[in-house]
């Protein structure tokens, strides 16, 4: 029953705003499986989640927060279908009324009524917050750091749509290969980059693309496929992916015949990559190991390190719009801390000579440049190289003073920040 579905849906959103990911509330639920209309709503006011609340806190007297979790999460779905879907609005309020009572919250029922029947469809946020549909600190954040002017033309891009991207798996078939097979299923892509990343103009179930179960391709966003592109791979180099889980960036490694130590903190999501691994003929074990320290470590210098740092993720908002709510600007002193940590210790593992390239899906200052700067401070051997992901190749790369930022967008997926470091030998 539909209003079976909104009690469901309020559920899940409570669990996100309570902190939960998006991802594990759905997950958890088994609601994902159960039903598209509750996926879409849920993640319809995680997107939307400033204006909808905007509108809402106009229109209720009670302030938000004083409100019951359960009438507020009715509501904030209740404005969400009545200002982004084409649902009929009578239908939209009758149902949320009867949700709510089903909830034994009768007494909320008036309420529920009244609001809705206020909500104006077409309404025009007055906060910078509901109209870009982000949090003001991060819209102040990204102003500092890149200006007026960028931010007015790209702050939109934060919640575009992402695309699916693959990357064919060149130890199972040839990109010329691939590309003939989704030819044949009438699959329409866009080949980005080196023909072995492309993108599928339609979003489909990974297991419908042919080779799936062959391992032919890996799902994976053209722009996250970068970092270990700038590695200048050769086969038998030692290479260690300090933060490893779930995996994704480690099978790119792992195509380039590679001698790989694979490392994370987190065993549960390092389990993760069994399924994958033996789908992609790929075989990888992810050891269990904190990157802030060497107990793990034989002792032997790596010819290449990639650090894929734990983040703030706010360059994957259009993907994972929970990320926008969850996040608060106190968090960034904590995560530049452990960032700070781990690519000090792991600039002692790194070869003399060796690379190492330090990648975070931030768009924020203090996750990547200012990372880089404290290391470069704190050690005379550190080179910063060109990278060769260039602004021509896309519009929403920006030069920064150590490496990149590439900008989230629709064509090559969720945001990045790279920087390539050499470990100079000492003058002589
Ligand atoms: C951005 S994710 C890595 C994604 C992965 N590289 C991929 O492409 O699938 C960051 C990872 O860092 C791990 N991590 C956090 N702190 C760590 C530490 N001190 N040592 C090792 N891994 C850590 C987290 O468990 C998480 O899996």
């Amino acid at each position: 029953m539909r209003n079976d579905d909104i009690r469901l849906a309020s559920r899940l959103l409570i669990r996100v705003l309570r902190g939960e990911s998006l991802e594990a509330a759905m997950e958890v639920s088994g609601a994902a499986l159960a039903s598209a209309r509750i996926r879409a709503w849920v993640y319809g006011v995680c997107r939307h989640y400033f204006s909808v609340s905007e509108q809402l806190a106009n229109i209720c007297r009670t302030p938000l927060t004083k409100l019951d979790r359960e009438v507020f999460a009715v509501l904030l779905i209740g404005v969400y279908q009545l200002t982004h879907s084409d649902a009929k609005p009578h239908a939209v309020v009758s149902e949320s009324v009867e949700a709510i009572k089903r909830m034994h919250k009768q007494s909320a029922a008036f309420l529920v009524n009244a609001v809705l029947r206020k909500v104006d469809r077409d309404f025009r946020p007055a906060s910078l917050s509901g109209k870009y549909e982000l949090p003001e600190w991060l819209i102040e954040k990204l102003r500092a750091a890149y200006g007026e002017k960028f931010i007015r033309s790209h702050l939109a891009c934060l919640n575009s749509r992402m695309p699916q991207c693959l990357r064919v798996n060149q130890r199972k078939i040839s990109p010329q290969d691939f590309h003939a097979a989704l030819r044949s299923q009438n699959i329409d892509f866009t080949i980005l980059r080196e023909d072995t990343t492309v993108r599928l103009r339609d979003p489909q179930p990974s297991r419908s693309i042919p080779g799936y179960s062959e391992g032919w391709f890996a799902v994976q966003d053209a722009s996250a496929q970068m970092p270990v592109r700038e590695l200048d791979l050769q086969p038998k180099l030692r290479v260690l992916d300090a933060c490893a889980a779930p995996g994704n960036k480690a099978f790119q490694l792992l195509e380039h015949d590679v001698e790989l130590t694979a490392l994370d903190i987190n065993p549960t999501r390092s389990a993760w990559c069994e399924t994958e691994s033996s789908r992609l003929g790929l075989p990888l074990v992810i050891t269990e190991g904190d990157a802030t320290n060497k107990c793990w470590w034989d002792g032997r210098p790596f010819d290449r390190i990639l650090l894929d740092a734990p983040c703030s993720a706010t360059g994957t908002i259009g993907r994972h719009p929970d990320v926008k709510i969850h996040r608060a600007p106190g968090q960034l002193a904590a995560l530049q801390d452990r960032q700070v940590r781990l690519l000090s210790n792991l600039w002692d593992v790194l070869a003399l000579e060796g690379v190492l390239v330090y990648a975070t899906c931030s768009l924020l200052p203090e996750e990547n440049d200012a990372v880089i700067g404290q290391l470069a401070v704190a050690n005379k051997d550190v080179r910063i190289e060109p990278l060769n992901v260039h602004p021509s190749e896309r519009p929403l790369i920006v030069s920064r003073e150590f490496g990149a930022q590439i900008f989230p967008d629709s064509d090559w997926g969720d945001g990045f920040y790279l920087a390539k470091l050499r470990k100079a030998k000492p003058a002589s």
